[in-house]
């Protein structure tokens, strides 16, 4: 039977204690790691939250019924422990925190029995995800989750320090919402007491803030839960963290100067890193051209080259068809890869077409220096030569194009970059290499619904110099939004808003919203701003994703506490999950699903 904790109070964590309490009595508690009976003397690996230390039972210190009970020991009770603390009469473990001292125990509580657990708990894991998921209050006792958890923590609490200092409010915004779709899907919750009728899930506090900053709040901050239904991925999740804030009578660069400070003190308290200031920025048509991406990873070159010029006029129908089109040439140059095997260069080709390619045209470069290509038939030796020298290619380069529309030989070429790179192993994980990328467009032309819709979002400003394009020729407008990338991530983004009421209309002219169109969603927002409202910008960081790049774990569930599988499942509750009909009726909601088809 488990023993109550009567009469004892912990009086360190495993790792708080040291040679410094060498020959004092101790109280700790914790799980037991492993338990080791050598006949007469029983170790004990006793685990909590900071770390391991080592038990020593003997039947001189701790009588027999003790000993009776360290030998029942198991992995993972839980068990209290009073000792005295020694120097290790063993060899030191230079592995442990606590590898020069022990506890020699003079009492122990089994405070809990328990089961084997379906996997071991120890750092590094090896079992499957799935299993680890199904048990995440298991899998969260291994170290390295831990470590990952406890640093979420200490990031959050800078940040909030940070801000505060800066004079930043924190204030809560509803997550009962009304519905006002921005890029992704919502989730809906329905209500009750208005039939037919939902709340959506905010997916982010945008409008919001907004509002606070209508109200005169001035700075606001908050570390808010968000929901987006979107498709997941190693970075995404159906519900995640953003570090969200707002700021009046500010432009641009009074964001990211706030910003980068911020940045460099979380990084320098959380984890040590010295960011230089300031931050490097790109334009997002520079980030397109050079990398091909609005978040580019720019800890390695391989930068993208148009070839446009080079192959204008050349024998390779592709090429020139593509140009012809309005799009434009352009490779990359894998150095050294030349002799990559065909089967290699194939995989690259399909997974070009993975990203919208029509094919992938690549040229290598020999040692000897003679071409093996997939067009050269179509070249002549000039053109060919003319080619390689505009890519600055060697031998022993293999050169890899795309030919179609712009916005697919970016796409194409920005993800080709990053897979020949990991293919090359020429990433530097120690490196961390933020970039601010500004000058986004503001809009998108949006192919399915054929019109324009906003790139960040409808509050976004145009930059100043090109508010007359959005009578002319909206698609050139730039807004004056940015994103903040880390190694190829986008670690955060937001904009300057509109708060003239003539700049506003006549962006939701040129979203294709009609007037009545724009009070119905958005007129709670369009309506505080006739009441006064200061220039405000605003920024917001996934949190999940900070954490995920500060402590270089794969993917984002390594740094949320109980997170979503790839279907927005969660494996250990099970949600989501059907409801009662009862539950259903209350909210007079009939579920219409389609016959499963066996
Ligand atoms: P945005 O939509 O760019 O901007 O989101 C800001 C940041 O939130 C993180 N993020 C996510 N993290 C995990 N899982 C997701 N599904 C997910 N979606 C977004 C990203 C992203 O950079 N209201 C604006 C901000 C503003 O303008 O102030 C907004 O939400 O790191
Ligand atoms: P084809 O003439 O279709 O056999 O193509 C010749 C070579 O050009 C092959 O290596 C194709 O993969 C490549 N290719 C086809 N379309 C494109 C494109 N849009 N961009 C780059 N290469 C392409």
């Amino acid at each position: 039977m488990a023993e109550s904790m009567k009469g004892l109070k912990r009086t360190h964590r495993c790792t708080e204690v040291s040679t410094a309490n060498v020959g004092q009595v101790v109280t700790v508690m914790g799980w037991v790691q492993k338990q080791r009976n050598k006949g007469g003397i029983i170790f004990v690996d006793l685990r909590d939250r900071s770390g391991l230390l080592q038990i020593i039972f003997e039947e001189s210190d701790i009588q027999a019924e003790g000993m009776e009970k360290a030998e029942k020991l198991r992995s993972e009770f839980v068990i209290a422990v009073v000792g005295r603390v020694e120097k290790r009469s063993g060899a030191v473990n230079e592995n442990l925190e606590t590898g020069d001292i022990e506890i020699r125990a003079t009492q122990l509580r089994i405070l809990s029995e328990a089961e084997t657990p379906p996997f071991p708990i120890e750092a590094d894991s090896k079992t499957k995800e799935e299993l680890r998921l199904k048990y995440r209050y298991l899998d969260l006792r291994r170290p390295d989750l831990q470590g990952k958890l406890m640093l979420r923590s200490k990031i959050a609490a800078k940040i909030r320090s940070f801000l505060t200092d800066e004079g930043f409010l924190e204030i809560e915004t509803p997550i009962l919402q009304k519905s006002t779709p921005e890029g992704a899907r919502d989730y809906l919750v329905p209500s009750r007491v208005h039939p037919g009728s939902f709340y959506a899930l905010p997916q982010s506090p945008q409008l919001f803030k907004q509002l606070l900053m209508c109200a005169g709040y001035d700075r606001y901050f908050q570390i808010a839960k968000c929901f987006r239904d979107e498709d997941l991925r190693a970075d995404r999740q159906p519900e995640f963290t953003q570090v969200d804030m707002e700021l009046s009578f500010v432009d641009v660069e009074d964001v990211i100067e706030v910003n980068e400070r911020l940045l460099q003190y979380v990084c320098r308290e959380a984890i040590g890193l010295e960011v230089s200031l300031p931050i490097p920025r790109m334009t997002w048509q520079e980030a397109m051209d050079r990398y091909g991406s609005d978040k580019p990873d720019t800890r390695f070159g391989m930068e993208l080259t148009d070839v446009s010029q080079a192959v204008k006029g050349c024998g390779f129908g592709v090429f020139t068809s593509a140009l012809e089109n309005g799009g434009s040439v352009r490779g990359i140059n894998a150095k050294g890869q030349a002799e990559m095997p065909r089967k290699k260069i194939d995989a690259l080709v399909d997974f070009a077409k993975g990203y919208g390619a029509r094919g992938l045209a690549y040229l290598a470069v020999l040692p000897d220096g003679s071409f093996k290509s997939s067009f050269a038939k179509f070249m002549t030796e000039d053109e060919l030569k003319a080619l390689v020298e505009a890519m600055a290619g060697e031998p022993g380069d293999l050169l890899l194009f795309a030919a179609d529309k712009n916005r697919i030989v970016y796409n194409v070429l920005g993800a080709l970059r990053l897979e020949v790179a990991a293919q090359m192993n020429i990433i530097d994980e120690n490196k961390f290499n933020f970039l601010w990328i500004t000058e986004f467009p503001l809009l998108e032309w949006d192919e399915e619904e054929n019109r324009y819709t906003a790139m960040h979002h409808p509050f976004t400003m145009p930059m100043d110099e090109d508010l007359a394009l959005l009578d002319t020729d909206p698609g050139k407008v730039r807004a004056k939004a940015y994103d903040i990338v880390l190694n190829g991530t986008e670690l955060g983004g937001g904009s300057v808003r509109i708060f003239q009421s003539e700049v506003q209309e006549k962006m939701f002219q040129v979203l294709g919203f009609s007037k009545e169109e724009a009070y119905n969603r958005f007129g709670f927002l369009l309506n505080a701003f006739k009441y006064g409202v200061p220039p405000h910008a605003g920024l917001a960081y996934g949190l999940d994703r900070l954490v995920m790049l500060l402590v270089k774990a794969d993917s984002i569930r390594e740094v949320i506490a109980f997170p979503k599988v790839k279907d927005a499942s969660c494996l250990m509750t099970n949600a989501p999950d059907v409801v009662d009909e009862k539950q259903l009726e209350e909210l007079f909601i009939q579920i219409a699903m389609a016959e499963e088809t066996e």
